[in-house]
């Protein structure tokens, strides 16, 4: 790997050697695991969700399916898959492995009680371990066990509950992990913070069907003739995460450090995530489809980002999009613009015209004996479904110019 900048961060009180973490899932599930992910550069895990033994958990088979979109593989991942299966007492001696041989990098302990004296335990337990972090998971969306999961996420005095019982019990700090399946994901984060969360990790799974199978009628994963609404990740999640971390951050009643998790593959998604307000991020799916070598791509583009932009630490960049993200009610209506045209790239595939006649303003027209569009600057909505339609980028061939007194689309003052 080439010499990376310092990508260092504190979060909660604890020093993170840089900002990428595995998320707690099947890829944070052992001590072998995470220490192969380590050598590849994570900075830190959310281990699997530990849970107590009395409640036998068994995976449904299978429990993930990949959702493929045209010719894009893995654009989402729906899964069943629920806490840990392994026994709490390996899972114990692994983080104490983890700490022991890997005293720089952070590990946050997942945890879920199915009770109060069950939160308890954990806490202490986990605590007790070595854990440098706990995140309550209060969000899975499709536990079968009655009042866990995202059941806890949707009820704000559960909340806080357990996050007080945690908080009453440990000293390292806690994080709270949110279900994005609410309305305003700032009430219930309120509600953590009002029971003493140190932080927020946000999101787990968005709850959702992908496909229903067209000769059984079974949502994947097909169980054995069953499917159930379940976990849905991936990059197609990607913008609900983003919307949930800034939500979160722009909430000034909470004033929270964030852990941003959803759809995050490369170096970019990750300074999105960073830009939005969230101070480290969290994936699994990127793992999934890629291995955790992706972490050395995502490290590398994050350390030429700052070289480029002249940030001289990680935290610079956390939140510097906030500002930008307003209100629709604060659009200044009165600057509008065209698609401007570099006709000698086009290939003569016509979706411009086609767009514009059928979802646009009607300001293409087509010469089909030069197989070029005509473009009718004062018809043009400046809407730009052109732009993002046509296959020509790198630079775009249609790009937006701002009008002065656009004519066509701000109507006279004295009307
Ligand atoms: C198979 C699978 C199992 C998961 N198990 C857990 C879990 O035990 N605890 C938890 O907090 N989140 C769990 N998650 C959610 C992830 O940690 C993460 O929040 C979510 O997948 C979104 O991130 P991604 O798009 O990078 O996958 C699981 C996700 C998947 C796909």
């Amino acid at each position: 790997m080439a010499k990376l900048l310092d990508l260092s961060i504190d979060f909660c009180d604890v020093k993170f050697p840089n900002p990428v973490l595995l998320s707690s899932s099947p890829v944070s599930n052992t001590a072998e695991m995470i220490g192969r992910a380590f050598e590849y550069g994570f900075g830190g895990v959310a281990y699997k969700t530990l849970g107590f033994d009395n409640i036998k958990i068994i995976h449904p088979s299978p429990r993930m399916a990949g959702y493929t979109y045209g010719s894009n593989n893995l654009i989402g991942l729906q899964n069943v898959e629920q806490i840990t299966d392994r026994p709490l007492q390996d899972n114990l001696m692994d983080i104490e492995y983890l700490k022991k041989h890997w005293s720089n990098h952070v590990v946050i302990a997942s945890i879920m009680g199915f009770s109060e004296e069950e939160w308890i335990e954990l806490a202490k337990m986990a605590a007790g371990s070595g854990a440098d972090i706990l995140e309550l998971n209060f969000s899975c969306p499709h536990m079968t066990v009655e009042g866990s999961g995202m059941k806890v996420g949707q009820s704000f005095g559960l909340i806080e509950k357990f996050t007080s019982t945690v908080r009453n019990v440990v000293d390292i700090p806690i994080l709270a992990k949110m279900t994005p399946n609410i309305t305003d994901i700032t009430e219930p984060a309120l509600s953590a913070k009002k029971g003493g969360a140190d932080g927020l990790t946000a999101i787990n799974t968005v709850r959702a069907l992908t496909e229903i199978g067209l000769d059984d009628n079974v949502p994947k994963p097909n169980v054995a003739g069953i499917g159930a609404m379940s976990g849905y990740s991936g990059p197609a999640i990607k913008p609900i995460g983003l919307r949930c971390v800034t939500e979160l951050a722009q909430c000034t009643d909470l004033n929270l450090p964030i852990a941003g998790c959803g759809g995050i593959e490369t170096w970019v998604d990750t300074t999105e995530y960073l830009l939005c307000g969230a101070s480290l991020v969290q994936i699994t799916t990127g793992v999934v489809h890629y291995g955790y070598r992706i972490v050395e791509d995502i490290l590398e583009g994050l350390s030429y980002y700052m070289e480029e932009k002249g940030f001289k630490s990680i935290s610079e960049i956390v939140g510097k999009a906030l500002p930008n993200i307003q209100p629709t009610d604060r659009f200044d209506l009165s600057r509008q613009g065209v698609g401007e045209y570099d006709l000698d790239r086009c290939v003569g595939c016509g979706q411009c015209y086609i767009v514009c006649q059928d979802a646009g303003g009607q300001c293409i027209d087509w010469d089909y004996d030069k197989r070029r569009p005509v473009h009718d600057e004062e018809k043009c909505l400046g809407c730009m479904i052109c732009s993002f339609i046509c296959p020509v980028s790198d630079p775009p061939l249609i790009s937006y110019r701002e009008v002065k007194n656009k004519k066509s689309v701000i109507p006279p003052v004295s009307e």
